[in-house]
């Protein structure tokens, strides 16, 4: 099975890059291919509202999206990790959330006249597993958590639990010092923990 962690940071290496390997550490070695791909340096517009992948069937617009895209797909899991920058996810993480969500959901549903409520046949990600981290200087946390949450829900996913929210608090003027917060690399270890038990019983 595939794990897949995104980085929504500008930044590798970085906080939220460290607090990602941490959690994918744990969960590697016991069958189960992980990977990290950072947005750092990716070359990926936001969504571009053309409505292109309501007939494509795919993003339309061509840039270093598709093989983010297509990792996403692949995986069993998916790990979505954020800086809080000015209380929510990076604008990088947001680009390739919005046309992921959008275009993943239309190729499985063909458009509906206006008038009719929609009725969706489910989307790329249904069944997926999907954990969001977020990383701040000092707060944010709970509301980047929250936007990430959202998307996993209206994508048809299932968000692991944990005995805290998937955070950590790094970055004071910049500092690359997430192994400093050690209460958040316990964390990332249960979280690590409980995606390894949900893709066992989903497996089963
Ligand atoms: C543009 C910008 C906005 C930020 N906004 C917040 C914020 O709202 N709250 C906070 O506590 N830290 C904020 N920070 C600090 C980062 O969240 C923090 O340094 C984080 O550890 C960076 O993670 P990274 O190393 O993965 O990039 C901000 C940093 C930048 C550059």
């Amino acid at each position: 099975m595939k794990v897949v962690a995104i980085s929504g940071s500008p930044r590798n290496p970085g906080n939220t890059v460290t607090y990602l390997n941490a959690v994918l550490e744990g969960i590697k070695g016991q069958g189960m291919e992980t990977s990290l791909i950072s947005l750092a340096g990716k070359n990926i517009s936001g969504c571009t509202g053309c409505y292109g992948c309501v007939e494509a069937k795919e993003c339309v617009v061509k840039d270093d999206f598709q093989e983010v895209f297509q990792a996403m797909v692949e995986a069993d899991a998916i790990l979505l990790g954020t800086p809080v920058y000015h209380g929510s996810m990076t604008a990088e993480l947001k680009a390739v959330l919005d046309r992921a969500g959008f275009s993943g959901r239309w190729a499985n549903n063909p458009m509906k006249e206006k008038e009719e409520s929609y009725t969706w046949g489910g989307c790329v990600f249904s069944g997926k597993i999907v954990a969001p981290l977020a990383v701040a200087r000092r707060t944010g946390q709970v509301f980047a958590l929250a936007e990430l949450l959202v998307w996993a829900n209206v994508n048809d996913c299932i968000i692991p639990g944990n005995t805290y929210w998937n955070m950590g608090v790094a970055g004071k003027g910049g500092a690359k010092d997430a192994l400093e917060d050690k209460e958040a690399l316990s964390i990332m270890d249960g979280l690590a923990q409980r995606i390894l038990h949900l893709l066992e019983k989903l497996n089963q």
